[in-house]
């Protein structure tokens, strides 16, 4: 019998070392390195079919190639993410925080794809049978036919579902729970998740089936222990959302097979997840429209527009490092902002206490947002409301210009279709002309201050 090896695995980055240490070396984490057998794990398997030393055979690039066929869930907001339905053949990662929805969202997606059709094996690794069938019976799906399983261990899900027709889709959650005889490493560990993964990711790629692996975060957003993970699957799906709120996204990260900037908006109710086809009338739904400090950003989420409330408080402060707290929204840009309106649009506001929030937990990374947010920090400074039926967006550059953005006329038609009235944009968005809808433009970030600042209140 070969000498057993043992080493000791970061359980965060997966990097390896021939002794322990309180901190990872390679990743900087403290406490992730467990000692683990590695006589096993990647590379280690039975040998594989093809014997070292037989050529492959090269082909030409430019051969006959099939679009990956796809199977379709009916749930349009899933479907968009995924780049227009699952691939056959493809291994998908979907991650979250625990009790975010990701087994509701799989169930569901489980549910539509077996009545339009498809063969489907959901596996949980987590809840019994009885709870399975219980949520499935208060969303109201038991009626699909769906085929369950309430297992752990790889080899015995591998040899289940190879026993049976050759499934369409098999959901597994989650990838932390699964266990194989091939590793001798506790269940959870980076390897037994690794190597689990991998299992599952060849059973897909041999069969055809889409297999999805459920994989819960950490509270910093690492897919917990298994990071590894996201680079042996075809599709990376994060679904996010904090608790207060019910809304929930699903966002794709990576994708061989679609786009990665797609959106998937959905609210958790009393039914499950529902569908939200029109997210700009959510996010603003709560919006306190006559308060100084707020700004309706019109946003692009991949290729679809959102608008977006973003709110500010400017408040005098007493310390002598002022606070600055930014929900939602980069703060190294929020500093950037910050200091082109001090510098060249003469805002004296870098000595208060700042706090930026973008409305209903939404993350925010266009640059286009730098003027929505200019114009609610400067709002909230002087205590002038802006109005509340107009939309922002350009991008402040550190001259204090503001540049025009791409999208345009899709922002624009999108502020229309919610009923707003004007939008602030930099200069050249010539091609957004709208009916009723006023486009102002601004060339410098200094005359748009001047304009929020000459309409404040008399009484202020
Ligand atoms: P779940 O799908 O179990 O989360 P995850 O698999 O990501 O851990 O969702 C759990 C939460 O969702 C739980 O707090 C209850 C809530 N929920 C609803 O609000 N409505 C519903 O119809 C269902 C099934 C769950
Ligand atoms: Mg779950």
């Amino acid at each position: 019998m070969a000498k057993r090896k043992s080493s000791f695995v970061c359980q965060s980055c997966a990097a390896t070392s021939t002794q322990w240490a309180g901190r990872c070396e390679s990743c900087g984490e403290w406490n992730t390195i467990v000692e683990e057998n590695i006589n096993s794990g990647v590379g280690a398997g039975p040998k594989s079919a093809r014997a070292a030393g037989v050529p492959t055979q090269l082909v030409p690039l430019s051969g006959e190639s099939e679009d990956a066929a796809r199977i379709i869930t009916g749930i349009a907001e899933l479907d968009r993410v995924t780049g227009g339905g699952f691939v056959q053949g493809s291994a998908i990662l979907v991650g979250g925080d625990p009790g975010i929805g990701k087994s509701t969202l799989l169930l569901q997606a489980a549910a539509n794809l077996a009545q339009r059709g498809n063969r489907v094996i959901y596996v949980s690794g987590e809840e019994a049978i009885a709870q399975v069938r219980l949520r499935a019976r208060r969303l109201g799906i038991d009626e699909a036919d769906v085929s369950l399983a309430s297992e752990t261990n790889v080899e015995t899900i591998l040899a289940t579902l190879e026993q049976t027709e050759r499934p369409d889709f098999v959901v597994v959650d989650s990838i932390q729970t699964l266990w194989t005889d091939r590793v001798e490493s506790a269940p959870g560990t980076v390897t037994q998740v690794r190597t689990s993964a991998q299992a599952m990711t060849r059973f897909a790629k041999k069969t055809g089936a889409a297999v999805v692996l459920v994989g819960h975060v950490t509270k910093d957003g690492q897919i917990a222990g298994p990071r590894v993970v996201e680079h042996m699957v075809d599709a990376v799906l994060y679904f996010e959302g904090d608790a207060s709120h019910t809304f929930r996204i699903l966002r794709g990260v990576k994708n061989r097979y679609g786009p990665t900037d797609e959106i998937g908006v959905f609210e958790m109710t009393q039914l499950g997840l529902k569908e939200v086809s029109n997210p700009s009338a959510l996010f603003l739904d709560q919006r306190d429209k006559g308060a100084a400090g707020s700004a309706v950003f019109a946003g692009m989420e991949g290729t679809r527009p959102v608008l977006i409330e973003i709110q500010t408080l400017v408040a005098p402060s007493p310390l002598g490092t002022p606070r600055r707290a930014v929900v939602g929204w980069d703060s190294a840009r929020l500093s950037m902002v910050l200091a082109v309106l001090e510098t060249r649009c003469g805002v004296r506001i870098g000595a208060n206490d700042i706090y930026l929030n973008v409305a209903g937990g939404l993350k925010i990374s266009e640059p286009a947002a730098d003027l929505a947010v200019a114009a609610a920090l400067i709002s909230s400074l002087s205590g002038a409301p802006l109005p509340a039926d107009a939309v922002y967006f350009g991008e402040i550059s550190l001259s204090g210009g503001i540049r025009p953005v791409v999208h345009t006329p899709l922002r624009l038609r999108e502020a229309a279709k919610l009923g707003f009235a004007s939008a602030f944009t930099g200069q050249g968005s010539k091609d957004g002309v709208l009916a009723g809808l006023e486009l102002l433009e601004f060339s410098s970030l200094a005359e748009l201050a001047g304009r929020i600042a000459a309409s404040r209140p008399k009484s202020a």
